[in-house]
């Protein structure tokens, strides 16, 4: 996995230092931008009732800060229980957009047994930008944090 396993170390690092929950949300984004393409803006919702709340991110700076359960494609996620892989955002019909340079866009759900605690989102300006090992790294760093949160 690309990388993965640095960014979980720095994560329970950080953890084990006490950071604050938003420090090691704001870690894990920047790490995962640090990857560099396709890995352009990162962004941590949390579910909070049945609203997703930006609380950390990496990248661009996006007016989505709520977005409720069932809309955009991170509303989805939620609302269907399933990670989304979307090559092409013009494709998609009810897609929140952030600015016009985003191509394709991840969402990986961040779950702690059947519950899901919020989702880790990425934009790429790379059409298709996304593989599936792409998903697998970020999955493991998704789920690191569900035990540290
Ligand atoms: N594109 C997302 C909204 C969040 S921004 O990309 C940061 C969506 O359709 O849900």
């Amino acid at each position: 996995m690309l990388g993965t396993s640095p960014i979980i170390r720095a994560l329970r690092a950080a953890h084990l230092h006490d950071v604050s929950r938003q420090d090691l949300l704001r870690l894990a984004c920047e790490r995962i931008r640090g990857l560099g393409a396709p890995f352009t803006s990162v962004y941590a919702y949390m579910l909070h009732g049945d609203e997703l709340v930006l609380e950390a991110f990496a990248g661009r700076l996006t007016e989505h800060t709520r977005i409720p359960v069932g809309q955009g494609v991170c509303g989805t996620a939620v609302a269907s229980g399933e990670d989304q892989n979307v090559p092409d955002v013009t494709a998609v019909g009810n897609y929140l957009a952030c600015n016009l340079e985003t191509r394709s866009e991840l969402v990986v759900l961040i779950r702690r047994g059947s519950t899901i605690l919020g989702q880790l989102d990425i934009d790429s300006d790379v059409p298709a930008g996304f593989t599936a090992e792409h998903h697998t790294t970020v999955k493991a760093i998704a789920d690191a944090l569900a035990v540290l949160l």
